[in-house]
């Protein structure tokens, strides 16, 4: 197991992208055409190994979901390659599912329902018991039946990792998607995070702004500038779980961490 782990799973190579940008405002026109390119990713370059929990943190707007759009093949680069298991990436995958930044439950479908989406045959008694298991895995228990409408903010997102948990996904990607919870809420889902990792082996990718976050959760940071983005800092973190941030070595990554991102604040 120990050896699987230093296996490469993701090797993403030079990766650049960038958007032409369209002008409406005349003197725009005059200036560079009818529009100009937008640079967002300048030369991304990193390897992930199997099983890793890997957290990005940059800037709004560095292009961290545009990143993670073509890590998982929804989008293509300007140039640059991913190498996913030592192959290029040429489309979505169903074995690397997304939990996306903004909320992304069907509202006319129940959790239960929600959760199921991905399954060949959701209604058979054996995927009902096993919606069942997800239900209590995420705390969810009791609100199968429930519409998106009729759940918490952290219970839509408890319903959306369990969606894809089902799933038994190689690599999971998760956009930012504890973001909009109140604090204790976040502090819950990190330490499920925790486990649900420990569980299923598998390979994450994570986005977060919560530098906390990243130090608690992650086997790896990976920091990234501001916009054209490049790896601002590629940090590997070999401590246990449950980590204390305020004490020894963490605290001072997390200060190191504050001072490469400007930020001057009493920690
Ligand atoms: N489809 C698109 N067309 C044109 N520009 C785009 C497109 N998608 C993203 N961009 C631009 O690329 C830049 C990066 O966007 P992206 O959403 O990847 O940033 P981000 O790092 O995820 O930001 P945040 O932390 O706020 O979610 C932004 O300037 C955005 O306007
Ligand atoms: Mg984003």
């Amino acid at each position: 197991m120990e050896q699987e782990k230093t296996l490469t799973k993701i090797e993403v190579r030079e990766l650049k992208k960038a958007y032409i940008e369209r002008r409406t405002k005349k003197r725009f026109y005059s200036q560079c055409g009818a529009h100009e390119y937008c640079p967002v990713l300048d030369g991304i370059s990193f390897s992930i190994p199997t099983g890793c929990f890997t957290c990005f943190i940059g800037p709004s707007g560095c292009g961290k979901s545009t990143m993670f759009r073509i890590i998982s093949g929804f989008e293509e680069p300007t140039s640059g390659s991913v190498l996913i298991d030592g192959k290029e990436v040429e489309g979505p995958s169903s074995r690397h599912v997304c939990v996306f930044q903004e909320d992304g439950l069907f509202p006319w479908f129940t959790a239960r329902e929600n959760i199921g989406l991905g399954l060949k045959d959701a209604r058979s008694p054996g995927a009902q018991e096993e919606i069942e298991e997800y239900l209590e895995l995420v705390g969810l228990s009791g609100f199968g039946d429930h519409y998106p409408h009729e759940l918490s903010g952290g219970m839509r997102r408890r319903a959306e990792v369990a969606r894809a948990l089902i799933m038994n996904p190689d690599i999971l990607f998760m956009d930012e998607p504890f973001g909009a919870l109140d604090f204790v809420t976040r502090l819950q889902m990190r330490e499920e995070m925790v486990n649900v990792h420990q569980m299923f082996d598998m390979t994450i990718l994570f986005i977060t702004h919560d530098i906390d976050e990243a130090l608690q959760l992650g086997d790896k940071i990976i920091m990234l500038t501001d916009r054209p983005s490049k790896v601002a800092w590629d940090l590997d973190l070999d401590f246990p779980h449950p980590r204390d941030l305020s004490v020894g070595p963490l605290r001072e990554l997390r200060r190191e961490i504050y001072h490469r991102m400007g930020l001057h604040v009493a920690l």
